[in-house]
């Protein structure tokens, strides 16, 4: 019988990895990339086919070439420093877990990790993540695709309180909050100003705003934080396990 890809051995591993991962996003500062491609390796999940989600495809060059994954490498390449140290656990739970361990080291909640995902060489079409110029309406279209609901959406966009966009990659410019290092719920109370000097508001971020479903859990997550930390771990997690089943 094929050794099953979890077991003691492996949950050590993972253990290990976790504190290498800590050590390195500290390092670099590099927890919003690494959240970003935690969650484009998943966000390609399609319910309907049951392809594409977390499953390491990102790491080749077909998918993380295409456009809506630029500047992803940057993250594939710091992984890669740990899957050196840790070669067992699979690229699809190690971009996972970076996703989680960026959240954690930020101030954010902990988001539970379960391993076991296996990895795909099969890469998703290019369009499959969302196009920041659009509005709700292709929100609803990209992430029902993917099987998650409104307070998905908008509690996972609360991961744009890191981090920032840079011209060279998406054409779009600066932070969305004043602090993109830390975790917290000022993604939605910034939403919320009619004008935030220098910071940054995507056309899809402002439809969270304009939209009469999206728009309470924008103003909940805004004055209560505890809130927000409860449904995004909750979404999380789900975007982490998209197609996977826990061994
Ligand atoms: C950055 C779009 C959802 C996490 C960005 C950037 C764009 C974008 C255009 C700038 C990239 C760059 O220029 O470097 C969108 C759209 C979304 C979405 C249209 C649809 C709702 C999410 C979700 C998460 C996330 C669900 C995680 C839970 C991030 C992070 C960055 C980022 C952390 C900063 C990366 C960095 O600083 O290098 N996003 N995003 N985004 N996104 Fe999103």
């Amino acid at each position: 019988m094929a050794k099953p890809i979890v077991d003691t051995e492996y949950l050590k591993e993972i253990d290990k990895a976790r504190r290498d991962l800590r050590a390195l996003i500290a390092f670099k500062n590099c927890a919003p990339i690494m959240l970003r491609l935690a969650w484009h390796d998943a966000g390609t999940y399609d319910v309907s086919t049951k392809t594409g989600g977390p499953n390491g495809s990102i790491r080749n060059e077909e998918e993380y070439s295409h456009g809506s994954n630029s500047g992803l490498k940057i993250a594939i390449d710091f992984c890669e420093e740990i899957k050196a140290k840790h070669p067992r656990i699979t690229y699809a739970d190690l971009y996972q877990l970076a996703g989680v361990v960026a959240v954690e080291v930020t101030g954010g909640p902990t988001v539970d990790f379960v391993p076991g995902r296996k990895d795909s060489n099969v890469c998703p079409k290019e369009g499959r993540l969302p196009d920041a110029n659009r509005g709700a309406p292709h929100l609803r279209d990209i992430f029902f695709r993917m099987g998650l609901s409104d307070k998905d959406i908008v509690a996972l966009s609360g991961g744009h309180t890191l981090g920032r966009a840079h011209p060279e990659r998406s054409g779009f410019d600066g932070p969305w909050t004043k602090d993109p290092l830390k975790f917290d719920n000022s993604y939605f109370v910034e939403l919320l100003q009619m004008e935030s000097e220098g910071l940054l508001k995507l056309p899809t971020d402002k439809a969270l705003v304009d939209d009469p479903a999206f728009r309470p859990l924008v103003e909940l997550y805004a004055k209560d934080e505890d809130a927000f930390f409860r449904d995004y771990a909750e979404s999380h997690k789900k975007l982490s396990e998209l197609g996977f089943t826990p061994p």
